[in-house]
């Protein structure tokens, strides 16, 4: 099977790109170490969904977002009749990055040296997958991916060229959503995040 251009894989066949993607993989457990939690899901996957960075469940899984808001994103994605399965799901960090509070161990937003260090390694992982379409949760892909000067309340929802020279929606994080839960925000939030996941179905082939 062939990928038609122009995409960023580039024309080559899936198996070529497969391969270099189980290498990506391999190179970024190299250069990060055995927590790095990779990127999941079928390469030639239409829909590529980027996320900020593991938090404790996916730490120990080993895979992105199993935890809670793993759980509401497969909600949504069901909602928005989007099939998990054949999605691609990654984060823009890939080590869980975290902090001692209290003396218990705690998730902390990454820092701009990690997301950097990161999109070195997501640019050629999601080039790798050669998606149509990006779905960026939250602001830290969508600063790294569309433009540092994004800003959720007035980018999200809207088809934008990504740096990858791909269309890219960026949307609500799922653990922004769970945060809202049980406030006036929280029905017309995850509504509006059904509906940018629809658009990016809507804008994949
Ligand atoms: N939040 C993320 O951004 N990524 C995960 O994998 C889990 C939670």
């Amino acid at each position: 099977r062939t990928c038609p251009s122009p995409t960023p894989g580039g024309g080559l066949v899936v198996e070529e790109r497969q391969a270099t993607w189980e290498d990506l993989k391999r190179q970024s457990t190299e250069r990060l170490g055995p927590n790095a939690v990779f990127g999941e899901g079928p390469v030639g996957a239409t829909v590529a969904i980027v996320g900020e960075a593991p938090g404790e469940q996916e730490d120990r899984a080993g895979k992105p977002f199993v935890g809670r808001a793993g759980k509401l994103l497969n909600e949504l994605l069901e909602e928005a009749g989007i099939d998990r399965s054949e999605v691609y799901v990654t984060n823009t960090v890939k080590v869980r990055p975290t902090a001692e509070k209290d003396g218990r161990t705690k998730n902390r937003p990454p820092r701009v040296g990690e997301v950097r260090e990161g999109v070195e390694i997501l640019l050629p992982e999601l080039r790798a997958v050669g998606p149509d379409v990006l779905v960026l949760l939250g602001n830290t892909p969508s600063k790294a991916l569309i433009d540092k000067s994004f800003a959720m309340k007035k980018d999200r929802g809207v088809l934008r060229e990504s740096i990858l020279d791909l269309p890219a929606i960026a949307t609500y994080h799922p653990a922004y959503l769970l945060r809202l839960q049980g406030t006036p925000s929280y029905d017309e939030a995850r509504e509006e995040a059904i509906g940018d996941l629809k658009a990016a179905r809507d804008a994949a082939r």
